[in-house]
């Protein structure tokens, strides 16, 4: 029954649960710290949460199909007519999904710069593509040279992930046009991370027709557990990836929530001042190497040691980083971890300390 190319998929592994580490090591939950998954430490803004209040009596009736109201205010909020955005649930893994739906025949071909965030490849082998793996160079870059190489004619989709998770690097924008401009497959770019970045590719939608710019609301938002995510790209490309997107698929809580959250400008701007001042504590504080991060998370090296031993250790003091050692091309020395409250930060570093 089950697809061959499924056979070939390691499962998605998520960031470890509270409730997990609590019951595994019998720690009371509220004192566990979890940065493992990169959501945000101060939660969603209180005006999202009375959103959700005010239209939880509605949820019998469904949502508008292509959830127009928040793609207008996604209009607002990144410059780009609302021709050129489609809001996509569950988060941008959905809009992934629907776009590899979209545009893969079996045998295709998409390229991923490897280390970099799982699902890519879940994706597009699940919906009968080819990954072609091209690994970073030793400072976690994509290296153009043998990215241009692994380019073919059945490349459809190429993934740069700017800021990258888990090494919280940007692609220069001077790559990002050159890759663009070899190739007749779409070049996606993930911008999860963008909101707590110097630099945006966004633009670069309105000088490619092959470029697409996925963001989510599960980061700087607070909003993880809501699964909202939305694509910038050119006006063609929106008209045709809505022929085939699943009706309904943000929901009428997560469209409510989601526009009260862009509103609260406020919140949104603490958050990222959070994350920025608290990578470069992190930075200084732990007693390994630390990558230098433009997201909300730092990508730590614990060469000699072994990252799931590190991670172990961490877990008995209720601490939840994640180890990268699941992370294709990541090796077993790499460790992620999310920039939390000042408090939780502290803590992490205390706890590499004694490691
Ligand atoms: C780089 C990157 N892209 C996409 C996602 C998925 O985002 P969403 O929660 O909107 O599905 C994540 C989530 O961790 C991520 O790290």
């Amino acid at each position: 029954m089950i697809k061959e190319e499924i056979f070939a998929i390691n499962e998605y592994v998520p960031g470890k649960s509270i409730e997990d580490i609590a019951r595994a090591y019998g720690l009371d939950p509220d004192s566990i710290i979890k940065l493992g998954s990169n959501e945000n430490p101060l939660g969603p803004s209180p005006m999202a949460v009375e959103a959700l209040i005010e239209h939880a009596p509605k949820v019998s009736i469904y949502p508008s199909a292509d959830a127009n109201e928040l793609v207008n205010a996604l209009s607002g909020y990144t410059g780009f007519p609302a021709g050129n955005i489609a809001a996509s649930g569950p988060g941008m893994d959905g809009l992934i999904d629907g776009l590899m739906r979209l545009i893969i025949t079996r045998g295709d071909e998409v390229i991923i710069p490897t280390p970099t965030f799982s699902y890519y490849e879940i994706a597009a082998r699940a919906n009968g593509a080819v990954p072609v793996f091209v690994k970073r160079d030793e400072d976690y870059a994509v290296d153009v040279e043998a990215l241009l190489d692994a380019v073919s004619s059945r490349t459809k989709v190429i993934f740069l992930c700017s800021p990258n998770n888990p090494s919280g690097n940007l692609v220069p924008e001077a790559d990002v046009r050159v890759i663009a401009e070899s190739t007749r497959g779409l070049v996606f770019v993930d911008e999860a991370y963008v909101e707590f970045a110097d630099k945006s590719l966004a633009h670069l939608v309105n000088d490619y027709d092959n470029i697409i710019v996925g963001r989510t609301f599960s980061k700087a938002f607070g909003l993880a557990g809501l699964r909202i995510g939305y694509g910038i790209m050119p006006q063609w490309l929106k008209s045709e990836y809505m022929r085939a997107a699943t009706p309904f698929n943000v929901s009428r809580a997560a469209i409510a929530a989601g526009v009260a959250a862009l509103s609260d400008v406020g919140h949104l701007e603490k958050s990222i001042e959070l994350a920025r001042g608290g990578r470069e504590y992190l930075k200084a504080h732990i007693p390994f190497e630390v990558y230098n991060s433009q997201a909300n998370f730092v990508m730590v090296n614990v060469a000699l040691l072994k990252a799931k031993d590190v991670c172990d250790g961490l877990l008995e003091k209720g601490i939840i980083v994640r180890d990268c050692s699941s992370f294709r091309d990541a090796g077993e020395s790499l460790i992620r971890v999310t920039v939390g409250t000042r408090g939780q930060n502290e803590r992490v570093v205390e706890g590499f300390g004694v490691v």
